[in-house]
């Protein structure tokens, strides 16, 4: 375990907003600072990150935390590598030690194997044995730059069928590990373990914390069946959770506010060598919601580059909607016949793709003209509509969604009431912070977001009201560590409450809670009302019980049994009959 005092004082150097504002794009609203949520699909920035409490709390989907569980949510990482890894951006030393947790030793281990199988290939990729790979193919044949090589950490799988399984070993890797992780196969026939990839160029997939996680692997024979042999999913690797080539663009991405999406490998590296850097590799498949969320964390336009007929195209067209749907606006590049991104980067450079991303055509009109030369019934056109509706109704914004009919109604010559009749409803915007519907004992979370906003004399409003004052079991929990914290360390700190929490759905109520905020000027009142409303609260709960144990009494006929109710219930100074009627 790491020291709690190096805990502390990696906190201390680090700022939420500006480790946060690394992965997500932060818009100053007020105190706090707004996005859209990096952990659910959403239209209206819910999402709040507080520089005063160093927390965060989405109020759509109630996800929350620290600056450790950001990380530990949104990059995977485990809490002591959170901690490093802060640790090392602001130049802490920190012992070096293991986490024994299991679920992240399998991890561990399968990141370890990837990262043997990475250096294994790369070496192998530099052997006298395959120069012709090396020099022939790759830097000859492909025009791929020793640089690039180096940058996008390509390599060889040799021809042998246990190569890097004998490697693998002599580090320590077990072969059902290696086989999870998706680098070796295990024969049925013979019963042995053996390479997945043979004699094949190697490319490297990573994860955003830049981690190998997967690879594909090219054929170098011509005519073989299968061009690429690629990683199964793993634990690592969900295909439909990555896109190739993110963990270098995102800046780049970020700085042009827009992305390139390509469907090859060979497609990116060609433009990376021309400069052009903020692209990323579909693979070939279509988009999943995950992945246009993930780009709409960086960019809000996508510009698909594919050549013209191939089979990614289709796929990516199909998934546009998806696109929409994560708010990002969809262009299309239209290369010259015969010629795909990597093509043409050779050939001509950085000036054309330049020149093909002027004229880059809105996804409306390049469907529209894709349909007019296939086909032009009206039945088929009435499909069209269809579709445009189908991803109109994805658009959230109403004003993006209705330039997005104007324009399909008049590249399509047809009246604009018809694409609105048939519409199916769009989502539903996610509520607002404050705008969202009033939780359950709104009194007692507003006294405890009361708390985290400094209302001066803490101790006494102890006194006057306890955890057992309160309906909500949960929000009683959260005042008795409040409570427990003050007496312990003498501040109220969100951040620490939600390090000692390890249960996700209290976390997500002390971010909740303590995201909330007040107008400074206004607290202390404030807290004297609402202590006095909790204890209002409290007695009618109380008045509503004794009054139907006094009914059941009654009913019984258990006249001592309701003489002693009605004493209690004139306790709390209230005339019992009068409420009952
Ligand atoms: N792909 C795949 N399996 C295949 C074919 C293609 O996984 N059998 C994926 C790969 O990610 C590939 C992408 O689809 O990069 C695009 O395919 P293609 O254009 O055929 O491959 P390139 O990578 O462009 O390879 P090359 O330029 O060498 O033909
Ligand atoms: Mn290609």
């Amino acid at each position: 375990m790491i020291p709690q005092e190096t805990i502390e004082q990696v906190r201390q150097a680090t700022d939420i907003v500006q480790v946060i504002g690394e992965y997500i794009r932060l818009k100053k609203r007020g105190r706090n600072f707004l996005s859209l949520c990096p952990f659910h699909t959403e239209k209206t920035a819910s999402f709040s990150v507080s520089p005063d409490k160093q927390i965060y709390h989405c109020f759509g989907c109630g996800k929350g935390g620290n600056v450790f569980t950001f990380l530990m949510e949104h990059e995977k990482m485990s809490f002591i590598e959170a901690v490093r890894h802060l640790a090392r951006k602001a130049n802490i030393p920190i012992r070096e030690e293991r986490t024994d947790d299991f679920r992240r030793e399998i991890l561990d281990r399968l990141n370890y194997a990837n990262q043997v199988a990475l250096e294994y290939f790369q070496k192998t990729l530099t052997r006298n044995k395959y120069t012709s790979v090396l020099n022939g193919y790759l830097i000859g044949k492909r025009a791929i730059t020793r640089e690039a090589i180096e940058f996008f950490s390509l390599g060889l799988a040799g021809d042998e069928w246990e190569g890097f399984l004998n490697h693998a070993q002599q580090k320590e890797l077990s072969p059902e590990d290696l086989e999870k992780a998706g680098l070796v196969m295990l024969s049925e026939k013979t019963g042995k373990y053996f390479d997945r990839f043979r004699h094949r160029l190697m490319i490297p997939i990573f994860n955003l914390s830049q981690k190998p996680i997967a690879f594909g692997g090219r054929t170098l024979k011509k005519g073989e069946t299968a061009k690429y042999v690629n990683s199964p999913e793993t634990p690592l690797y969900v295909k439909g959770n990555i896109l190739y080539g993110l963990n270098l663009a995102r800046e780049a991405i970020r700085q042009a506010g827009s992305v390139l999406v390509v469907e090859g490998y060979f497609d990116l590296i060609s433009l990376w060598q021309i400069g052009v850097t903020n692209v990323v590799a579909s693979s070939g498949t279509a988009f999943t919601a995950q992945q246009a969320r993930l780009l709409a964390r960086f960019a809000e336009n996508v510009y698909l580059f594919f050549d013209a007929d191939s089979a990614g195209r289709t796929a990516a067209l199909r998934s546009v909607d998806a696109l929409y749907d994560a708010g990002l606006e969809v262009k299309i590049i239209e290369p010259p016949e015969g010629e795909d991104p990597d093509s043409l980067a050779h050939k001509y450079g950085r000036d054309k793709i330049d020149e093909l991303l002027q004229d880059a055509i809105g996804f409306v009109p390049y469907r529209i003209k894709d349909f007019d030369r296939k086909s032009a019934g009206i039945i088929a056109k009435e499909k069209l509509v269809k579709e445009f509706q189908n991803i109109a109704s994805k658009i959230a914004d109403a004003t993006r969604r209705s330039l997005f009919l104007t324009e399909a109604a008049q590249l399509m010559a047809v009246d604009q009431s018809v694409f609105q009749e048939g519409m199916p409803a769009p989502p539903a915007d996610s509520p607002k912070p404050g705008a969202r519907a009033r939780r359950k004992n709104a009194t007692e979370a507003e006294f405890l977001s009361l708390l985290f906003n400094n209302p001066g004399t803490i101790d006494s409003i102890f006194q006057k009201i306890s955890p057992d004052d309160f309906d909500s079991r949960d929000l009683a929990r959260l005042y008795a560590a409040i409570i427990n914290q003050y007496q312990t360390l003498g501040v109220i700190d969100a951040r620490k409450l939600i390090d000692n929490s390890d249960d996700e759905s209290f976390t997500s109520l002390i971010s909740e809670v303590a995201s909330v905020s007040w107008d400074e000027a206004r607290v202390e009142e404030e807290t004297r009302k609402s202590v006095k409303l909790i204890m209002v609260e409290k007695s009618k709960r109380i008045r509503a019980r004794l009054q139907k144990e006094l009914a059941r009494a009654e009913a019984d006929g258990d006249q001592s049994e309701a003489d002693r109710i009605l004493q209690e219930l004139r306790s709390y100074g209230l005339d019992a009959k009068k409420d009952t009627d």
